[in-house]
């Protein structure tokens, strides 16, 4: 199936570069993502604010013909929707979770619970003297009862917690972890089921394929089900690299995962450069420099176009294969100048990581991820 593959993501390219698009895509344009995986599983995407208004001209179109699913790239993340203590701010959440309903799409609110994108008034009083576990939980509870009861019966899944473990599976020091302890897990699960007991809440976190941070994340839900706390599903982010991970950890993620809860990919992308400065690791706050680090600024060769549609179908094969466990798959951007891979982990890096090339048009990835699920069918 790889050599197919590699077929159709050579003729895709060719057509790619004279401007005419993929084919058969541009012959048969009701095949889309979303109808090529609809009985396996959702197709999702991040929206950044033009898109989750329906306001950008390049990837409006692409949202709206190949994806049922959306999550807000940024704006349900704390610092957007609760910048001040006494003050929230909706404007931009409302506009996605309405967008969301206008256009018919399964609506994942991300994320209630991070160590990134919180104002350190969460944590510190004015005089930057620590607040207390009983203070912290109180506004936390106050963030997520606000927040969840207002978009009741309208969001259909929460990443309730986002990147609470360490690489090693260990509980992540963070604020939270810090000052409420392990158990502000359980206290942030309890408080978005009592205001919505209808929405599907998530544990999320990257690297789950290593077997170290994995059982990590098993431990997690095992505690949390000792505790009487109810998960009903465990994304993994899955921002990838052409050389890390091994497809075959990927699919021992998923078996090992899937056996406890549901699966869900929930950020991919597939950067082309070198995973650096730490192998695996999608920690936002990574930053680095070095010679070679940045070699596709003018665009990407063909040579690494395909190399990409091949990965992506790899990936594919695997998601596809375990369709019974993975309830959603979702891209963490509509087109490569969308992406958050860009400007990491230094300014100005310029990476290719999603399906659409920067003008909007499908690249041979796109292409290979089609033929998967047509070849399995
Ligand atoms: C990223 C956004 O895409 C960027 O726009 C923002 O500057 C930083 O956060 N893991 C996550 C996402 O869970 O929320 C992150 O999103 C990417 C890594």
């Amino acid at each position: 199936m790889i050599a197919r593959t590699s077929l159709a993501a050579t003729v895709c390219l060719l057509t790619v570069a004279a401007g005419a698009g993929c084919t058969p895509e541009t012959e048969n344009p009701t095949t889309t993502l979303r109808d090529s995986y609809a009985d396996a599983f959702l197709i999702g995407v991040a929206l950044n604010d033009p898109q989750l208004r329906g306001e950008d001209p390049r990837g409006t179109p692409i949202v709206e013909s190949q994806f049922n699913s959306i999550t807000p790239e940024n704006v349900m993340k704390w610092e957007s929707i609760h910048p001040e203590a006494d003050r929230y701010d909706f404007e931009s959440a409302d506009a996605f979770v309405a967008y969301g309903e206008a256009n018919n799409m399964f609506i994942v609110g991300h994320t209630l619970v991070w160590h990134e994108q919180v104002g350190d008034w969460v944590f510190e009083h004015p005089d930057g003297t620590p607040r207390s576990r009983g203070e912290l939980l109180a506004i936390l509870e106050d963030h997520i009862t606000t927040i969840v009861t207002r978009y009741r019966g309208r969001v259909n899944g929460w990443d309730v917690v986002n990147e609470a473990l360490a690489d090693d599976g260990s509980l992540r020091e963070s604020p939270w972890s810090q000052i409420i302890g392990e158990d502000y897990i359980a206290h942030a699960f309890r408080f978005a089921r009592a205001a919505d007991p209808d929405a599907e809440l998530y544990y999320n976190d990257y690297g789950l394929e290593s077997a170290e941070k994995r059982a990590g994340a098993v431990r997690l839900l095992a505690d949390l089900n000792d505790a009487g706390v109810a998960v009903d599903g465990i994304g993994v982010q899955t921002h990838m690299w052409m050389d890390w991970p091994a497809i075959d950890d990927i699919e021992q993620q998923i078996e090992e995962l899937g056996r406890l809860t549901n699966v869900m990919v929930t950020e991919l992308d597939i950067g082309v450069l070198k995973d650096f400065p730490d192998q695996g690791s999608a920690d936002v706050s990574l930053r680095g420099d070095g010679p070679g680090m940045n070699p596709y600024t003018e665009g990407l060769p063909d040579s690494v176009h395909t190399a990409l549609a091949d990965r992506y179908a790899a990936a594919f094969s695997v998601f596809h294969r375990h369709r019974d466990k993975i309830t959603r798959v979702t891209f963490w951007g509509v087109t490569d100048g969308d992406s958050w891979r860009n400007n990491w982990v230094f300014p100005g890096r310029t990476n290719h990581p999603l399906l659409f090339d920067r003008n909007g048009s499908p690249k041979p990835a796109f292409n290979s991820v089609l033929e998967v699920a047509r070849a399995n069918h």
